[in-house]
């Protein structure tokens, strides 16, 4: 019976072997999945879709779950309920992890130790802090690390950021993104507090967690509702979206943040806001806002996209599976006053070719997770940089962890991306790390 006093997580990453096998373009690559929950369960599924990943280990905490992978394996592999004992062995090129968030610094980090290649959910961290040390250990172990914002794989999409970069959109100074959903009155429910049904698992799941009261809305899938293990839609959602205006807008990290927000209309346990809107502003100048509703949703939003990019030719809006171009008139505004100089304005527009119309259009497309697990693959062989590593995936996540932060403290932010501090708020630089509770240690 494993305890938590011989469930040493500070000393085992340090002690683990460091081994990796150099694959040929024919080899299989044999990845442990730690977490095979919700997302895991798709994750084992896109990889499976290619015959060179061979599923070599299986770790989760919930028997439901083992036995489900076991039976979608193809294969007998060993399973665990600790994911050192996955990092220990030699038969292992790679790992997906698909744990909650606030598991993921520390079993990337460890990976990293081990000499495994690694796939791993969004949010990359929990913490800035975190995602930071993962960018470190990545680049320190020589790993190949893929994030799991799959869009970043789908050819569709590229074509969209292929069009954006081309200048068709003209300046873009205005992105949003919106998650509108209606959960009101009930939510995630108000379920009765503790006893865990298996106290040792709920320690585990916890992990480097604050200690609190098992409750079963904390847990499986429901945690993303909860700041200690998440930072709610803003950076489950919301990092899908940063990292696309991000990746669409050739942007960096953001210069400043503000938010506001509150649960102000649901009638559950939740932490997170049922309502959030956040600014960032960017280089080049550009800002990117996020609105979050979950009391509303009948009404959808502009042309019921998951975002817009809103440039002086034309927006793009962006759906799953679509991406269209609306176009600016041009000649409507582009002489503002009937005088000479208005006229003069107008021949040298058309003279430039800045007025001209672009022409609307749609693409249709697939953002399956499948084309994101197949560049992993490619990359562990090849050791190129993945669509998604860890360091893209490292400053989306951070931008929309910064959302969090303004919420808290409820404050104009200003981000110095080099150093990773707030400039202008100390109290706020408090937030960008948290004490892990012992035993567990990052780096
Ligand atoms: N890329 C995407 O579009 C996408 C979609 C959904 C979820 N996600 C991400 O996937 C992650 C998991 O979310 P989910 O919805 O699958 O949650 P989930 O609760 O359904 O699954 C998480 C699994 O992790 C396991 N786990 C927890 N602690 C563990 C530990 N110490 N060792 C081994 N296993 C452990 C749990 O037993 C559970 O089965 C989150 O970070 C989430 O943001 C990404």
């Amino acid at each position: 019976m494993m305890t938590r006093r011989n469930f040493s997580y500070a000393a085992a990453a340090t002690t683990a072997t460091s081994y990796s096998r150099i694959l040929g373009a024919n080899d299989r690559v044999r990845m442990g999945y730690i977490g095979l929950g919700n997302r895991g369960d798709q994750v084992h599924d896109a990889f499976l879709e290619h015959g060179d990943a061979q599923t070599a280990a299986i770790c989760d905490l919930k028997d439901e779950y083992l036995d489900l992978a076991h039976k979608n394996s193809r294969g007998n592999p060993p399973r665990f309920k600790d994911y050192r004992r996955i990092l220990d062995s030699k038969d292992i090129d790679a790992v997906a992890i698909a744990t909650p968030d606030h598991w993921h610094a520390l079993m990337f980090v460890d990976a990293c130790k081990a000499g495994k290649d690694v796939y791993c959910e969004k949010p990359l961290s929990l913490t800035v802090w975190e995602g930071r040390k993962m960018v470190e250990a990545a680049e320190r172990y020589r790993r190949v690390s893929q994030t799991g914002i799959h869009r970043r794989s789908a050819k569709f999409l590229k074509e969209a950021v292929d069009y954006v970069k081309s200048g068709e959109l003209g300046h873009v100074t205005m992105a949003c993104a919106y998650h509108i959903v209606n959960e009101w009155p009930l939510g995630i429910g108000k379920p009765a507090p503790g006893p865990a049904p298996n106290e040792e698992e709920w320690d585990r799941w916890l992990g480097p967690a604050p200690k609190v009261p098992y409750n079963s809305n904390r847990m499986y899938y429901n945690f993303r509702w909860f700041f200690h293990y998440s930072g709610g839609q803003l950076t489950n959602m919301g990092v899908h979206y940063m990292d696309m205006m991000r990746w669409a807008l050739d942007k960096g990290a953001p210069e400043a943040v503000t938010a506001m927000g509150g649960k102000w209309a649901m009638e559950d346990d939740r932490e997170i806001p049922d309502t959030l809107e956040v600014l960032w502003r960017f280089e080049g100048g550009t800002m990117f806002r996020f609105t979050q509703v979950n009391a509303n949703a009948a009404a959808g939003n502009v042309q019921n996209s998951e975002m817009e990019l809103r440039g002086t030719k034309g927006t793009m809006y962006l759906h799953g599976n679509r991406w269209e171009v609306v176009p600016e008139k041009i000649s409507d505004h582009a002489r503002p006053v009937r005088t000479p100089i208005g006229r003069d304005a107008q021949r040298e527009l058309e003279r430039s070719g800045r007025s001209a119309q672009i022409q609307p259009k749609v693409v249709k497309g697939n953002a399956g997770t499948e084309f994101h697990t197949r560049n992993f693959l490619d990359c562990v062989k090849s050791r190129e940089k993945c669509n998604c590593d860890v360091l893209t995936g490292h400053i989306s996540t951070s931008a929309t962890i910064l959302g969090n932060i303004a919420l808290k403290t409820k404050s104009y932010l200003e981000w110095d991306a080099r150093a990773e501090q707030f400039t202008n708020n100390a109290a706020a630089n408090q937030y960008l790390k948290y004490d892990y509770r012992p035993p567990y240690k990052l780096g």
